[in-house]
This record gives structure tokens, C-alpha cells and sequence, in this order.
């Protein structure tokens, strides 16, 4: 009677990786996540509908020999990803599909965006101008809601801009806005192929993603985004920043998103494996905590079981 919060289906969005691969592929980091290839999207869409999910984010594997330094494949018309959005609005309409709009998937050195002359930084306003056509030939395929996940400076306000040029008002805009630059990413990035430079090194993403130790800095990154037109906001990663979400909870209107990244799936799932935690109950205890927080919606790799559990 006195419960104060509670999970639904609807408020789930299941992360998805596409493959052009002709047999799902297991993400050995994300325990029970696999790779869909691109024939199977739409099916699977139908059947997590089925279930009472209600988006997607998607997320593609790219052939490494695609990919290039200024990650053009991104700007393919027929790349994988635009090739799955439309499957999904052709096949699973009702399902709604929300792209993440950076380079990483597509750049041999797995940054975010193209790099400074002396590769040392990711170039912001190139950058921009790149996300821009991408975000257009996302909403060309029908997609639902572009997420710009590069944490560039300005990019909002100029897809919001080329959008509405170009007749496309009603997609919308969930920005990742405060995006930290986590350890939690890890097996996301084994699972599209970016955790590591051409010479093996491993990325850090610190010159454009939120410094850990900064609350006001992501507040500022949150108001910036809200004053350039995003429709909704989001946190990223999700367990271990409750308390940006909480505040954010008290500052804006907007529909406010959590995204419990691949690492915080991962690691209870670990734990459950060694018999040292109860993996439903870890699992359920976690969104439950990223509700009370604050989130409306949250994007997390359990969805799919945790609808089906709650079915
Ligand atoms: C990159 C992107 C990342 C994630 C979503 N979009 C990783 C990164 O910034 O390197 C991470 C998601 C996860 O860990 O589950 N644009």
C-alpha cells in the first residue's frame, strides 16, 4: 500500500548489437547478451514487444575493415545500423528505435569523434558537423529518437537544427548528457569492438566524457542540453551516479533516462556466477534504486529478462 516505486516493462529500453553475421553472436563480457544479426531484428523486436518493452537502442558491430580513422562508414546511407532501423519500423513499428549518435562503432581508433591534427584530442567541430549528417540519415530511416552519445560541445542544438530543416521536427532528441568517463564501458566496447587503439592501447575517453569527481560540471552539461532543445536527458552510468540523477530529478521537466551500462551488468552477473549474489534479486534491487532515483526510463542490458520475469 505504501510502496512508493515501481519498474515496468515500458519503462525499459533494451540495448541491442547488430551483426551483418548470419547466427547470433554471444558477447562473452555480457553473459546471455548476443548479437542479432541484421535478418533477425525485426523478429526479435516483435517478441520483446511481446513482452511489453517498448525501445530499443541500437548499437552495431562494424567489420573492422570498415572502419577508418575519420570513420566514414558512419555516413554509409546503407550502413548496418540504418539497414536495421528500417527492418524495425518496416516489420516491428510499434517498437520504438532510439540510435546512438557518435563515431566509436566506426573509427579505427575507437574515439567518439575524428581526431585533432596531432591526434591528440577528438575535434569538436568537425566532429559536430559529421554527427549532424549521421543524426539526418538516421532520421531518414525512421528513427524514433537520435541519442548523441559523443558528449561533444554544441552537438544538440545543431541536429536539432538540421533536423528541423529538413522536415524531421517530430524525431526527437535524448542526450546523453551527463556522460562520465567510466571503467564501467568496458564490455560495451568489447561487444562493438572499440576498446582498443590500433597500437593496443587501451582508450580513455577523459578529454570529452564528465570527470567522476564532477556533480556541478554534469549539471551544467544537463542545463546546456536542455536550453539547445533535447527532449529528454540522460545519465550515464546509471548505479554508481544516483545522486547526479536525484538532482537532475529536482532541476528539470524533461523525461530524465539512466543508462546501467554493460559494467554493471557484467559485474552481477559475475557475482551471481560465483554463487555470491542472488542474481533477481541483485537485479531487480538495481533498477529499482535507478527508479527511485529519479529515472523515468532506463536502458539496461536486463530487459528482456527482467519482462519476462515480471510477465
Ligand atoms: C559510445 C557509447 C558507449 C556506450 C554507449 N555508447 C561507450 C563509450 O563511451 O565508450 C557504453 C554503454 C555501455 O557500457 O553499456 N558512444
Amino acid at each position: 500500500m505504501v510502496n512508493e516505486t515501481v519498474v515496468t516493462p515500458a519503462q525499459l529500453i533494451q540495448p541491442l548489437f547488430v551483426t551483418e553475421g548470419d547466427a547470433p553472436e554471444p558477447v562473452p563480457s555480457l553473459p546471455g547478451v548476443f548479437r542479432i544479426p541484421l535478418r533477425e531484428i525485426a523478429a526479435h523486436c516483435r517478441h520483446l514487444h511481446l513482452l511489453g518493452l517498448r525501445g530499443v537502442a541500437l548499437f552495431p558491430k562494424i567489420d573492422p575493415a570498415l572502419k577508418t580513422a575519420d570513420g566514414r562508414e558512419a555516413l554509409n546511407p546503407r550502413t548496418l545500423v540504418i539497414r536495421a532501423t528500417e527492418e524495425i519500423k518496416a516489420h516491428a513499428p510499434e517498437i520504438l528505435v532510439f540510435n546512438d549518435i557518435a563515431l566509436d562503432p566506426y573509427t579505427t581508433h575507437g574515439h567518439d569523434g575524428v581526431l585533432t591534427a596531432n591526434g591528440a584530442d577528438v575535434d569538436n567541430d568537425r566532429t559536430v558537423e559529421i554527427l549532424m549528417q549521421m543524426a539526418l540519415l538516421h532520421a531518414r530511416a525512421g528513427v524514433d529518437f537520435v541519442a548523441p552519445s559523443d558528449m561533444m560541445d554544441g552537438r544538440i542544438a545543431a541536429i536539432r537544427e538540421v533536423l528541423d530543416a529538413e522536415e524531421f521536427s517530430r524525431t526527437g532528441i535524448l542526450a546523453y548528457s551527463a556522460k562520465f568517463a567510466s571503467a564501467y564501458y568496458g564490455p560495451f566496447r568489447d561487444a562493438v569492438g572499440s576498446s582498443r587503439t590500433p597500437d593496443a592501447v587501451p582508450i580513455s575517453k577523459a578529454t570529452y566524457q564528465l570527470n567522476p569527481a564532477n556533480r556541478r560540471e554534469a549539471l551544467r552539461e544537463a542545463q546546456q542540453d536542455e536550453a539547445e532543445a533535447a527532449d529528454m536527458l540522460m545519465v550515464k552510468p546509471a548505479g554508481p551516479y544516483l545522486d547526479i540523477l536525484r538532482e537532475l530529478r529536482m532541476e528539470t521537466a524533461l523525461p530524465l533516462a539512466a543508462y546501467q551500462v554493460s559494467g554493471e551488468y557484467a559485474q552481477i552477473h559475475a557475482a551471481a556466477e560465483r554463487g555470491w549474489l542472488d542474481l533477481r534479486a541483485t537485479r531487480d534491487e538495481s533498477l529499482l534504486a535507478i527508479r527511485r532515483a529519479g529515472a523515468d526510463v532506463i536502458l539496461t542490458y536486463f530487459a528482456e529478462a527482467w519482462a519476462k520475469d515480471f510477465a
